[in-house]
């Protein structure tokens, strides 16, 4: 592991290791010694800024970039008025890519105040040639650019961005089968952690990029996620979140195949962990065994996300989501049989091209009959290179709003329902953060995901507690600590 490895006792002045992880560990060394000349020139070491966008795998990504910043030996801020700032970027609808700009073009301010400032960008935008194309063009001040196959790269690139003066240096992977384990990685929260699973997909919805961006499916080994968890418990983790586009394919392209409820039933087994979550479930591989694992597990916490992204079954299969509204409605209907607790959540999408009225009623049907607890919705946004985006009945904007408005009504009348379901009853809330607004209150989560306020201190926060839910003020409770689990 990293951490058993001294950067100070390799030898920089030879040539770099060809094998992984060695060769990053060679690169963080010689990034280590630019560090300490940094400082001695400036009375000061040099403060770095990860800034995340997007999803929890890119979250999980972040704190990698963070984890090899923080051994090289920058201090971490969250300050964008910083010696190297990286932005992690997202690309699943437009307006995610034009936050990137418009903060792009804030960095450049504080460049031009600090013209030794480094700027990076990496992540699921730079997989797209068009966006490389106007980096080039209209922001030339970035130093730095990388894709997503190559991130475990960072302390290499970093190194020819520091050591080389001028021009953007940019090295984007199409694609990658290879999986580099043992990089350092820099928790957000010392209790709780994702952790990636698998990476890539394979199923092409289709207005969806991210199996462009991230590439096919490839799994990790089940030794090497346990021997992660593990570390992690040894740490101080007491909740994990497995993490992967379609976790309910994980495992099939491994030489010894294992499902995913078969890894759930490994990982529940690890000592001294007390929850486990996991995201996103694909409707259409959701199996028996799964919900099955999942009734008679103790960790597995009672929350489980099912993108539903239309109720129509035409408009589903335009989108090659591959099940039907009665499929789903189906599956729901189980899973919540089955699993009377469970917290059922999703993903919808309006407005995806040759959608009606009548389409959205019926999405709005399956939130009627399935009551998630809670919905996501979006509208769609055309991405250049998928299917959709060539499909000529796209819907006209004014039309998009409105049944958008009517179903985020909904959505919005169902979840709150569904979350107050529980005022009066005593469960138990893992304490995540001493609450922003009143820090007389701690805020955390249910085993079903619903946030909790509640009296009380840092002490607090990390521990499982047993609280009762005095009163629910739309998404959320008010609780009380107390004895016993009634
Ligand atoms: N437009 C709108 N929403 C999208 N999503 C993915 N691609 C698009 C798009 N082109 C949504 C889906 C997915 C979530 C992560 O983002 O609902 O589940
Ligand atoms: Fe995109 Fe569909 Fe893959 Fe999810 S399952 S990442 S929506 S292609």
């Amino acid at each position: 592991m990293y951490n058993e490895i001294a950067l100070d006792t390799i030898d920089i002045h030879r040539e770099p290791p060809m094998e992984e992880p060695a060769r990053q560990y060679y690169f963080m060394a010689k990034c280590r010694e630019w560090v300490q000349a940094f400082a001695e020139e400036n009375g000061r070491l040099p403060k770095a800024c990860v800034v995340n966008f997007g999803c929890q795998m890119n979250a999980r990504d972040s704190e990698k970039l963070s984890g090899i910043l923080e051994c090289i030996g920058f201090l971490l801020t969250g300050d964008e008025n910083a010696d190297f700032v990286i932005f992690n970027t997202c690309t699943v609808r437009d307006n995610a890519n034009q936050k990137v700009y418009g903060r792009l073009g804030e960095l450049n301010g504080y460049k031009r105040r600090n013209p030794h400032m480094k700027i990076a960008l990496c992540g699921c935008m730079t997989q797209e040639a068009a966006v490389r194309q106007k980096l080039r063009k209209s922001y030339p001040f970035v130093d730095l650019v990388f894709g997503t196959h190559n991130l475990f790269k960072f302390a290499e690139l970093l190194w020819t961005t520091l050591s080389e003066a001028d021009g953007m240096v940019v090295d984007i992977w199409e694609d990658t089968d290879q999986i580099v384990e043992d990089l350092p990685i820099e928790r957000k929260y010392p209790f709780k952690s994702g952790i990636n699973i698998m990476f890539g997909c394979n199923n092409f919805c289709s207005y969806c990029i991210v199996p462009y961006v991230r590439g096919r499916e490839r799994s990790r080994t089940p030794e090497d996620i346990l021997e992660e968890i593990r570390g992690l418990v040894a740490d101080g983790v007491v909740e994990v979140m497995l993490l992967g586009q379609n976790v309910n394919s994980y495992g099939k392209n491994l030489s010894h195949p294992v499902t995913f409820a078969q890894l759930l039933q490994k990982v529940e087994q690890v000592e001294g962990l007390k929850r486990i979550r996991f995201m996103t479930s694909h409707p259409k591989d959701l199996s028996e065994e799964l919900i099955q694992v999942m009734k008679d597990s103790k960790k597995i916490c009672r929350h489980l996300h099912l993108p539903l992204q239309s109720g129509s079954t035409r408009i589903l299969e335009r989108m090659n989501r591959r099940y039907t509204k009665e499929q789903y409605l189906e599956l729901a209907g189980r899973i919540r049989r089955e699993i009377p607790d469970i917290a059922i959540t999703t993903d919808i999408i309006v407005g995806f091209p040759g959608e009606t009225m009548e389409d959205v009623e019926e999405t709005m049907d399956v939130v009627r009959q399935v009551r998630f607890d809670n919905a996501f919705t979006f509208l769609y946004s055309k991405r250049t290179g998928t299917p959709a985006a060539a499909m000529e009945d796209q819907v006209p904007a004014g039309q998009v709003k409105e049944g958008f408005d009517r179903l985020l009504g909904l959505v919005q009348d169902t979840a709150r329902e569904q979350v107050a379901r529980y005022t009066g009853h005593v469960m138990e809330v893992l304490v995540e953060e001493v609450n922003e607004s009143d820090p007389s209150l701690v805020t955390g989560r249910l085993s079903n995901n619903t946030v909790v306020h509640l009296p009380g201190d840092a002490s607090l926060v990390g521990k499982l507690v047993t609280v009762s839910l005095e009163e629910c003020y739309g998404f959320y409770y008010m609780g009380r600590i107390c004895e016993k689990l009634r």
